[in-house]
């Protein structure tokens, strides 16, 4: 009875956060206190009696008639550390004794450097704030938006930095946003990485100091990823308070999170501050990055589930068809497409694309049921290898005599969509372009070109490049039937010069390569509103929600060995949605590793995300075609649940377990999907039991096998709670090395 309460009580305080809310923001004109409220949060900020903007409270939500006292600064620290330094500001400039990471720091053209930011006014939006702050002397404005999403409690902050003067200022350093949190022991969580090594997830008591995370490699970066999660006291799947941030910027970027000389922590993030500097002349403006930040009581698995459900109704591009019709129109719930089940060719064939293999290839997807064709690198210019035709971008003419139109009607006519592999930001010193354009690339003029891959970037800041790039992207999908490009980026940067521009705003660069590739995405979608698009460096080093807002996935790694694979979702779903994720079933023994799995483990360990196939399936046997053309037509069947539904680990694969499990629930909770992985069995262990979670306690679920069986004797049906007490017993032959099962349970 207790239980039915309680799921009832539960739904109707999820309704009441979804439709018919109250604007999310109050402002109290009494104290000067600013509150914003949304799914289970609340976040509060005021105007101190110096007038600077002060973090007071982020967590749980309060009750609606609770108030609070003005923001009182906090005192100094005998003479050393000052009240400045230690207030917990939400944009302190640096300046008046500031020790702490600036969220934003100006030089002035007369030597001066001091900036203090005082509040000035404000403005109610539709979902939160606009907070204008002002320098107490120079003529320089700084808008705070605040933005609370009132379904998941994740709040949208960035700024807005404004010269109204008549002179010159150079921004130094500039965050989206500062967060604050007090003294308290916290885990902090972040991911990290190199190529074929992506979404480490590190965990570590945060210490006095300060941990940076970030990229100074002009994208995103596989190093690091632009996302954190700080854990009060240890760090717990299911348990506890956790407060998370993501980065929404795809160039150089910065994370620094401090834990004070009075144990309190600020998290500051925005665009890199190294080598960085931007010139705002009389009457200009610059706009920082967005940095989410959330907050869940639920442990990790609640601070991601929150974020996944975020991306996918927020973030990630809808279908062209919805987005229109939405205009508009009533607030209604959103969901991006699923993604297609796709084949890649990259590694059956490499650079060596050809009509005739490329169409061999096709009749075998279209027979195994999949949707999207996708022809990798190699089809264009004088590409036989990495060395040259980047750059370059018609069709190789001995690869395909007759241009892209035969294959893609093949493709067609077996009833896929065709997508294809670009790399639009880069030039190979061999080719055309850099031959009529050497002065295109990233450089400093007498110095070294640094070839990365044999590859140069290209200076998107450049109005020239802009218009290259997007013209060749153009006139490719409005003269052929695409459906997909994959979006390629493989090299960091180096010697990032910019001789366009006065040298005083050449650092510009970093800000303005960015905008315009966000810009080129947009207009690209905008004119061509059926194709999609995946962000691909190399693997996972361009993912993050900047990006996100322009793309319909990501590769997440060129590493897919489907062991190593499953620790790498494991901490891509920190952070981002399976959804998100394109996970390929490649060929065995794998490139990397030399391991050698089973057909239905590399399925399986692919399935927990949006799902392709990448092998050379012209050798696959008999059985091999026929057990991927099952679970093919499986996946497609739970889909929806298992790349957007709530994720629950509930066995992580890290700390070289033996095993790892994953479940997911549909949102209306008809459906779960369990996966679950042997890596080796030691000393002749079972698997453990699986309790799974998120289910509706009172309902009935059948469970079905999609792979592997369950202990002899196991209910078909039984209900959510004997699924997530009782739990469900693997088969006792469920046994060995690199084995793998999965089930659905639908409510009856
Ligand atoms: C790197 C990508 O991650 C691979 O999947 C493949 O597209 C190659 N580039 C092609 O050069």
């Amino acid at each position: 009875m207790l239980k039915v309460l309680t799921s009832v009580l539960a739904l109707l305080v999820a309704s009441a956060f979804t439709s018919a809310q109250p604007a999310p923001g109050r402002f109290d004109a009494a104290t000067k206190v600013f509150r914003l409220d949304g799914g289970g949060s609340s976040y509060v900020f005021g105007v101190n009696a110096r007038g600077e903007l002060q973090q007071l409270y982020w967590g749980g939500r309060l009750g609606a008639s609770d108030t609070f006292p003005a923001a009182k600064v906090m005192p100094e620290w005998a003479s050393f550390d000052t009240s400045y330094t230690n207030t917990p500001q939400e944009y302190a400039g640096w300046g008046g004794g500031l020790y702490m990471e600036p969220a934003l720091k100006i030089a002035f053209p007369d030597g001066n450097r001091d900036l203090v930011l005082h509040y000035e006014s404000h403005a109610a939006t539709t979902n939160g704030f606009d907070v204008v702050m002002k320098d107490i002397s120079h003529p320089i404005y700084v808008t705070l938006h605040y933005a609370m999403d009132p379904g998941s409690g994740i709040l949208a902050r960035s700024a807005t930095i404004e010269n109204r003067g008549s002179e010159a200022a150079t921004v130094e350093q500039a965050a989206a946003a500062s967060w604050s949190l007090p003294a308290a022991r916290y885990t902090l969580n972040y991911l990290t990485g190199r190529w074929a090594g992506e979404w480490t997830l590190n965990q570590e008591s945060l210490l006095a100091g300060a941990r940076v995370i970030e990229s100074r490699r002009g994208s995103t970066g596989h190093q690091a990823n632009p996302w954190f999660a700080l854990q009060a006291g240890e760090a717990s799947e299911d348990h506890g308070e956790v407060w998370f941030g993501a980065l929404a910027w795809s160039g150089s970027w910065r994370i620094t999170v401090e834990r004070d000389q009075l144990d309190a922590v600020r998290v500051t993030g925005g665009f890199n501050p190294f080598d960085f500097g931007y010139v705002l002349h009389p009457g200009m403006s610059l706009e920082t990055p967005v940095f989410y930040g959330g907050y869940s009581p639920h442990g990790l698995g609640g601070a991601s589930r929150l974020l996944h459900h975020f991306e996918l109704e927020h973030i990630l591009p809808l279908p062209s068809s919805t987005a229109a019709s939405a205009a508009g129109a009533e607030p209604k719930a959103l969901t991006p497409k699923l993604r297609p089940v796709i084949y890649n060719s990259w590694e059956a064939t490499e650079f060596g694309v050809n009509e005739a293999g490329q169409m061999a290839l096709a009749e075998k997807a279209a027979a195994l049921g999949i949707d999207r064709f996708v022809m990798d690198d190699g089809w264009f210019g004088q590409r036989k290898d990495d060395h040259a035709g980047l750059g370059d971008w018609y069709v190789n003419q001995e690869k395909f005599p007759h241009g892209l139109k035969p294959l893609i009607d093949k493709v067609h006519a077996l009833g896929m969509d065709f997508g294809l592999w670009v790399e639009p930001e880069m030039v190979n010193p061999d080719s055309d372009l850099y031959r009529n354009h050497p002065e295109w690339v990233l450089n400093f003029k007498g110095r070294p070109e640094t070839q990365q891959r044999n590859q140069l970037v290209l200076n998107l800041a450049r109005p020239d490049v802009h218009a290259y790039i997007l013209g060749f992207l153009d006139k490719l999908l409005t003269e052929n039937d695409i459906a997909f490009l994959k979006w390629d980026y493989n090299r960091n940067w180096s010697e990032p010069g910019w001789d366009q521009v006065p040298p005083a705003e050449q650092k510009q660069v970093y800000v303005e390569y960015t905008k315009n590739l966000y810009a080129i995405l947009a207009e690209l979608r905008q004119r061509h509103p059926k194709v999609e698009i995946e962000s691909c460096s190399g693997g996972g080093g361009r993912v993050d929600l900047g990006i996100l807002k322009y793309v319909d996935e990501v590769w997440p790694s060129d590493n897919t060995d489907p062991f190593d694979r499953l620790t790498q979702q494991n901490g891509f779903t920190y952070a981002y949605a399976p959804q998100i994720m394109m996970a390929w079933v490649t060929d065995s023994p794998h490139w990397l590793n030399n391991r050698t799995t089973s057909l239905q483990y590399r399925m399986l360990s692919s399935m927990q995300g949006s799902l392709g196939i990448g092998a050379n399936i012209e050798k696959w046997t008999p059985d091999e075609t026929s057990a991927a053309k099952r679970l093919i037509a499986a996946y497609k069947d739970v889909q929806s649940t298992i790349v957007q539904g709530d994720l629950y680990r509930l066995i992580s694969p890290l700390n070289e377990s033996e095993f790892s499990a994953t479940e997911t629930v549909k949102a209306d909770k008809s459906q779960a999907v369990l996966f679950a992985f042997i890596h080796s069995t030691q000393e002749g262990r079972g698997f453990p039991t699986l309790k799974l979670k998120g289910l509706d306690a009172t309902a009935k679920y059948k469970l079905t096998s999609i792979e592997g069986k369950p202990r002899v004797g196991t209910p078909e049906v039984a209900s959510g709670a004997w699924w997530m007490n009782h739990g469900l017993e693997m088969d006792e032959g469920f046994r060995g090395d690199f084995q793998a099962a999965a089930f659905r349970f639908d409510r009856k």
